[in-house]
């Protein structure tokens, strides 16, 4: 077992440790260069039966499920292939109507979760090909996959999970984008800006870890500690990441706490939202993606509308938005990034938000009460 490297708990030293787990995932399969992904040798299945491929399922459970759900938008996005994700716990019991011509990734952390084994065998069973994305070398689901994508996050002690997470969606988004090069869905140049996007994580996964970030959550997590309920909120790609933030504070605060699709408070949880119910929401926004600007404006009305009923909102929002800034009760910023890349920074804030209220609460980080890091047992 690692050590805490001087960190008072994995959980915080796993959060710091992002931007090298998001550079050692991604550096080495992509090259600016030639506009390449490379991962043929890792997905061992050949170019024709891609290009044939017909849809995608993903399956996975806890914070895996969450990587699942952002790389659905990465997968359609790019591939323009029909994506499901489902919970590897709910998935033989739907009897998916699945079979040859698709591919089934099986995202888990740890490799060993049953409900995840038995989605995988039951895809195999119904004449799926699978694909891993894993964290650790030769697990079960590594070893009964058709191929293997590592997520490379080093190992990760703390049960909640974070570094794998955002490792995961960089997997995601790699092989979606591996995908459309095979299948000359995008232009080289188009691949090229991708990938040095893709590369530009790291940094400014830094600049969210930058000390400001870190006492502002701080300040956050006093502010709100007291608080018995929370719900998280998020539109598209940004949903699984609102449904993430608010998982991390269960798991680690035992604090009540939702995530919604913002679109769907007012059919309902909206007769709960005022000051007794603080509300985290991603407010991002991708300048030059007319769709996140479309959403960015819905989203201020949803703020401005939460406001009057006097709930408190916590906004996570691109550097440099005064707009949110001046209509949230607090604000978290984050740098700019691809609406499809974003989701990979904006969880970070949330994750700190998580571990400095259980830290505040004298709870036991890294070993949550009723939690383990892998559930071995269907
Ligand atoms: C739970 C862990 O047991 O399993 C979660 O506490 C995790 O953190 C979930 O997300 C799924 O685990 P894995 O290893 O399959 O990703």
């Amino acid at each position: 077992m690692p050590d805490k490297a001087g960190f008072p708990h994995y959980m915080l030293k796993e959060i710091v440790e992002q931007p090298k787990a998001l550079a050692d995932t991604i550096s080495p399969r992509v090259s600016l260069g030639t506009g390449e992904v490379r991962l043929a040798d890792e997905v061992r299945i050949g170019a024709e039966e891609l290009r044939a491929l017909r849809r995608i399922n993903i399956v996975a459970s806890g914070t895996s499920r969450h990587a699942g759900m952002t790389g659905q938008y990465m997968f359609q996005e790019l591939v323009h292939l029909p994506v499901e994700v489902d919970y590897a716990s709910e998935f033989e019991y739907r009897n998916p109507m699945i079979g040859r011509g698709e591919i089934t990734i099986v995202i888990t952390q740890s490799g060993e979760t049953a409900d995840t084994t038995a989605a995988q065998r039951e895809a195999k069973k119904k004449g799926s090909r699978t694909i891993a994305v894993s964290n650790v070398q030769n697990s079960t689901i590594a070893r009964e996959a058709d191929g293997v994508l590592y997520t490379h996050a080093g190992p990760e002690i703390s049960i909640a999970s974070t570094k794998a997470f955002t490792a995961q969606m960089a997997v995601l988004f790699l092989f979606a984008a591996y995908l459309s090069q095979v299948r000359e869905e995008l232009s080289k140049d188009d691949l090229g800006r991708w990938i040095a996007e893709l590369l530009a994580l790291p940094e400014k996964a830094e600049t969210v870890l930058r000390s400001s970030s870190l006492s502002a959550c701080q300040q956050l997590a006093d502010e709100f500690h007291k608080f018995e309920d929370f719900l998280f909120l998020g539109r598209a790609i940004h949903y699984p990441i609102a449904m993430d933030g608010a998982l991390k504070l269960k798991e680690v605060s035992y604090i009540h706490a939702e995530g919604y699709p913002t679109g769907e408070t007012k059919h309902g949880p909206n007769a709960l939202i005022d000051e007794h119910l603080p509300v985290v929401i991603i407010a991002t926004c991708d300048r030059n993606d007319p769709g996140s600007v479309l959403r960015y404006e819905k989203t201020i009305a949803n703020i401005r509308g939460f406001r009057q009923q006097s709930a408190r909102v916590i906004a996570i929002a691109t550097e440099g938005d005064i707009e949110i800034e001046r209509l949230a009760n607090r604000t978290i910023f984050i740098p700019e990034a691809p609406e499809l890349l974003s989701p990979i920074l904006e969880i970070i804030p949330l994750q700190l938000f998580a571990y400095y209220v259980a830290v505040r609460k004298g709870l036991d980080v890294d070993r949550p009460k009723n939690l383990v890091k892998s559930v071995t047992l269907e």
